[in-house]
């Protein structure tokens, strides 16, 4: 959509852009309950409004401040033109961006939790798991946000499919966002608890191979004991069977799990737990897919296990569950992050920020500078990087370091320019990467031990 077409359509639109300018806002999780948004499987709107409404801080003063940068890229926030006008015009474009989070075919969206990614990765080819969005307007000094709007795009089937739909896109009000935060304060089922305020459809989810229907001679007490004020779905808990339940429908499902993690020495170690005697009896099979190619692991009729292969861990490793006979696929893992989910860590007193990722099995350290951080490369002319293979160790204790200023350029994001180098070092559970500024051993970050 070019830009020089915006004068001519913002005078027709005009009377379009006044009614729609403003979405609606919601201010209670009550609000929710009659809308579209999220509320059946496979869409995922809900896990992700919930998410993002516990990554930022709502203050007495209704300020929102976000514990992430939309303009860093972090969880998948990209910047969104809003060229059809659905959200209020910015008024200063250069200071203030709308930022859109929750497109789950994008590769940036990797680092999302495995709650909000889960329905995408177990419908496989419907057409409705990735419609909902949560976008964001940043303020000018990109400190706070300045509203917070759930949205979703047409269905795949509309020609509009690859937009959002002014008739289905809300603002949030700081009042619901802390509602949301609030509401499930210190529940380990917290987010049960919100989707079951919010209505989320628990019966939808009967469609799949590893939910089943009980049927109508579900015994009663059984029925009435889950359908009170107990949250229905125990979510996201792993390696169990759980029920879900509302007046009307009863359903079983057991929750497989499918993961990559590392090996003590770069490799891609495969877990799986909790698939069922059904699906074993039937003939299933894990498979761990990269660009089109696939390695079978022998799960030997296993329900759980772990297989470590000899893959080297990269960005994209998909497990999947897949039948051996029909060859067709029925779920998908979380696919791997190369940075193990992880935001970057703050540089304390710069505007700058370090992460661990991983390329080809080493540990590989990224640093990003805000793009009016010029004179980086003279405050960081001393600076260096320590890898660690375990957290524990002292800081003098780094297996391999790097100096700042040997880091090769990676890519701009918006506001921020990337530079990266990768180590000698494998990456393993417990490894860490810390910045020093001088040749003193006091880091001033350090990054969040990879995970087991
Ligand atoms: C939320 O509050 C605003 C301001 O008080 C009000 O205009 C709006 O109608 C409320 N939204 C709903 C859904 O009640
Ligand atoms: C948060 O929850 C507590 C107890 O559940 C309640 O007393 C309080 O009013 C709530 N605060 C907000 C802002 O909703």
């Amino acid at each position: 959509m070019g830009r020089e077409c915006l004068p001519f359509i913002f005078l027709m639109l005009l009377p379009v852009a006044l009614v729609w300018a403003n979405p609606p806002t919601l201010n209670t999780t009550s609000d929710l309950i009659n809308i579209e948004f999220g509320h059946r499987f496979p869409r995922h709107g809900l896990h992700l409004l919930y998410f993002i409404a516990h990554e930022l801080v709502v203050d007495d003063d209704d300020v929102i401040i976000p514990n992430f940068v939309p303009g860093r890229g972090d969880w998948g926030f990209f910047s969104y033109s809003d060229s059809k006008r659905v959200f209020p015009p910015l008024l200063d474009q250069n200071q203030q961006g709308y930022y859109s989070v929750g497109n789950l075919n994008l590769q940036i969206s990797y680092s999302l939790p495995h709650f909000v990614t889960q329905s995408y990765r177990l419908a496989l080819g419907s057409a409705e798991r990735n419609r909902d969005r949560v976008v964001v307007r940043t303020s000018p000094n990109r400190e706070y946000l300045e509203a917070v709007y759930i949205t979703q795009c047409y269905p795949l089937n509309d020609p509009r499919s690859n937009q959002y739909d002014p008739q289905n896109t809300w603002q949030i009000s700081p009042a619901l966002l802390r509602e949301i935060r609030n509401l499930s304060a210190n529940r380990k089922d917290s987010l049960s608890v919100f989707l079951y305020t919010a209505s989320y459809d628990v019966s939808s989810i009967n469609f799949n191979n590893y939910c089943y229907y009980t049927g109508p001679d579900i015994n009663i007490d059984q029925v009435e004991e889950t359908s009170g004020q107990q949250p229905p779905i125990d979510y996201p808990a792993v390696n169990k069977r759980v029920t879900l339940s509302n007046s009307y429908n009863h359903v079983e499902c057991f929750e497989i799990l499918l993961e990559v993690k590392a090996t003590d020495n770069g490799y891609a170690r495969i877990r799986w737990s909790n698939i069922p005697d059904r699906l074993l009896d039937k003939g299933v099979q894990v498979n761990v897919c990269k660009d089109g190619s696939c390695l079978t692991l022998p799960i030997d009729m296993r329900s759980y296990g772990t297989y470590d292969s000899g893959e080297s861990l990269n960005k994209g490793l998909s497990p999947r569950l897949q039948f051996i006979q029909t060859k067709s696929e029925m779920m998908c893992g979380p696919t791997y992050d190369d940075t193990d989910r992880k935001l970057p860590v703050d540089i304390k007193g710069f505007d700058a920020s370090l992460q661990l990722y991983t390329k080809d099995g080493y540990a590989c350290a990224r640093l990003i500078i805000k793009n009016t951080f010029i004179d980086w490369k003279n405050k960081f002319g001393n600076s260096w990087v320590g890898f660690y293979s375990d957290h524990n160790k002292y800081n003098y204790n780094y297996d391999t370091h790097q100096w700042v200023t040997k880091f090769q350029p990676e890519r701009e994001a918006e506001e921020h320019d990337m530079y990266v180098s990768c180590s000698n070092m494998a990456i393993r559970p417990e490894a860490q990467a810390r910045f020093f500024l001088h040749k003193e051993y006091v880091s001033i970050a350090m990054t969040i031990p990879w995970e087991r």
